[in-house]
């Protein structure tokens, strides 16, 4: 029987299995992709490049990265039933919410890609091509606008624009969403992940994995939390206030978004690259204030608390300038995540063992059984 001393609450330090996938680096900072810094995929790679990398364990040939860029263009379309399906949802449901039911909903629909097994890359690929496709067409539907046109010619960057916002768009706009898509693909073990891996490793369908993990990554502790940085920010208003609305949510013990992470001790690097493209796109569109109310916010956090940053602090204010409402911030990541928990649940099956930790038993033992009628 474990001992009380064993519990290792959250999981924290348990090191649960192997993996080729990605490797994190906290106390230098680094996050690596199969072999690669997230620097320099962030700087020279695409996202469609990224999803091969993390899926076969080595970057692609030009002829690979056409062929792949092709199948996801070609796997966008939604299956009427699901189109039909997504509308008589709720028009005030979250789009996270829907991106579930979706997911779970698309599995009835393509039995043939959700067997566990090898032959997953193919669901993988699907699941990646569509997620776009069903945000979009639940983001029109509520704005009561009609489907969307396909536009196999665009990228996977250009494509989510294109769905969420009915417009191209610009190079500097389709490369930072670029980024954003490639630093958001992967990271070791979090919640979502551990979620899908813990489903697959039941023997269960690649669909179940990534409908677990959607809705894990939903939480504000985890994919939630870029959100909750853009209401902070709207609270905040300006520079002057950081100071006194910081300070106060830490005095009543609350949590700041987009700070502290279990894995980094210093700051992550996704949230280094972020601030860089967060100040581009806000130079560019002439609008530092979100850029400048996070600097300072960060300030005070780290001076307050010695906590850094993580990836979700500037992600929301570079959805934000591109004109992206609040609400799509988490489903954009869950796009992204998705080549990353498709991966680690083909790593699952490839070598399969049932993923089932044990409790410490703090509870009562020897009770004696009183039939309901004699309980006072
Ligand atoms: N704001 C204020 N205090 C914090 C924060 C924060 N963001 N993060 C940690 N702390 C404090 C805790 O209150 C706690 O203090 P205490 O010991 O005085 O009680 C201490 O730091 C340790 O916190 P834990 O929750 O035990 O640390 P854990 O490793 O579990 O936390 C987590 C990781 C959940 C990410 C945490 O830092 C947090 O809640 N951050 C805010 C939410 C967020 O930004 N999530 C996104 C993470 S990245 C991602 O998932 C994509």
């Amino acid at each position: 029987m474990p001992e009380a001393s064993d519990v290792q609450r959250g999981l924290e330090d348990v090191v649960a299995l192997e993996s080729r996938i990605c490797f994190i680096d906290g106390r230098q900072g680094r996050l690596i992709y199969q072999g690669y810094d997230i620097r320099d995929l962030a700087a020279r790679s695409t996202f469609e490049e990224v999803a091969y990398l993390l899926w076969y364990g080595r970057l692609p040939s030009a002829q690979q990265l056409a062929d792949l860029k092709s199948r996801l263009s070609e796997l966008r379309a939604l299956p009427d039933p699901l189109a039909r399906q997504i509308d008589a949802l709720p028009a005030d449901a979250t789009p996270m919410d829907i991106l579930r039911t979706a997911v779970s909903a698309l599995a009835l629909l393509e039995p043939e890609e959700t067997k566990p097994g090898a032959s997953s890359i193919g669901g993988a690929q699907r699941l990646t091509a569509v997620l776009p496709t069903i945000l979009g067409h639940f983001h029109r539907r509520r704005a009561g606008k009609p489907a969307l046109r396909p536009r196999p010619e665009l990228s996977a960057a250009a494509y989510l624009v294109y769905a969420l916002l009915d417009r191209e768009p610009t190079e500097l706009e389709a490369k930072v969403v670029d980024v954003c898509l490639i630093l958001h693909a992967d990271h070791e073990l979090n919640a979502s992940t551990f979620a899908a891996r813990v489903t697959a490793s039941t023997l269960s369908d690649l669909y179940s994995a990534v409908t677990s993990a959607i809705g894990t990554l939903k939480g504000p502790l985890h994919g939630g939390a870029n959100e909750r940085v853009m209401e902070l920010l709207a609270e905040i208003q300006s520079v002057d206030r950081v100071e006194e609305v910081v300070k106060g949510k830490l005095a009543r013990h609350e949590r700041i978004m987009g700070f502290g992470h279990r894995v980094y001790k210093v700051e992550d690097p996704r949230a280094t690259i972020l601030r860089e493209w967060s100040r581009r796109m806000g130079e560019e569109e002439g609008n530092l204030h979100y850029y400048e109310l996070l600097r300072k916010v960060e300030e005070v956090v780290h001076r307050e608390k010695g906590l850094y940053p993580n990836v979700d602090l500037y992600s929301g204010s570079v959805y934000s300038l591109l004109g992206i409402p609040p609400d799509l911030f988490t489903p954009i990541f869950a796009a992204s995540r998705v080549a990353g928990w498709t991966a680690h649940v083909l790593e699952e099956y490839q070598d399969l063992r049932l993923i089932r930790p044990t409790a410490k038993y703090v509870g009562a033992i020897d009770l004696t059984y009183v039939p309901v009628g004699q309980r006072s």
